[in-house]
């Protein structure tokens, strides 16, 4: 039952994206406050490996740390960053204080390992993302084409 978790997803991202806009009370810093957005994957071209990206938001005043992804799709999730145009996967990424981690094409992304099942583009896949601190975020990951790349800037 792969959609299980879809409706609470939602809910969390929307109350972490809410919590976001609300701050201002003053605090200096304060624990780390994430949201995620822009989460997508391209269809992949393989039946064992695909790819996702996403940005993590933090507008508290501690960093985090995303430790590790789990997948209904996926046996394993790892966090790949990449160097000189070679990834290799990594113990975790960085969320700065009032930062973003960003998870872009050519640059880090999440490595879906053991697919049980190919993604097509316009189904959606559910992730969980864990941190060192933050409790664990739920996201709903549309898959696009496989050529797709997202309009950037704000
Ligand atoms: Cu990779």
């Amino acid at each position: 039952m792969r959609r299980r978790l879809a409706p609470a997803a939602l809910v969390i991202a929307g109350s972490l994206a809410l919590a976001g806009c609300g701050e201002g009370d003053g605090g200096s810093g304060g624990a780390a406050e994430l949201s995620v957005g822009s989460a997508y994957m391209p269809q992949p071209v393989s039946d064992e490996m695909a790819a996702g990206f996403l940005t993590v938001t933090n507008k508290g005043g501690t960093a985090d740390a995303l430790t590790s992804v789990s997948s209904d799709i996926a046996g394993r999730v790892t966090v790949h960053e990449t160097t000189g145009g070679a990834m290799r996967e990594v113990e975790s990424l960085t969320v700065p204080a009032h930062g973003e981690l960003v998870l872009r094409t050519g640059g880090d992304h999440l490595m879906f390992e053991q697919l049980k099942r190919k993604p097509k583009e316009g189904q959606t896949v559910s992730v969980e993302l864990r941190f060192a601190h933050s409790d664990p975020v739920e996201v709903e990951m549309p898959v696009k084409a496989a050529t797709y790349t997202p309009t950037t800037g704000h």
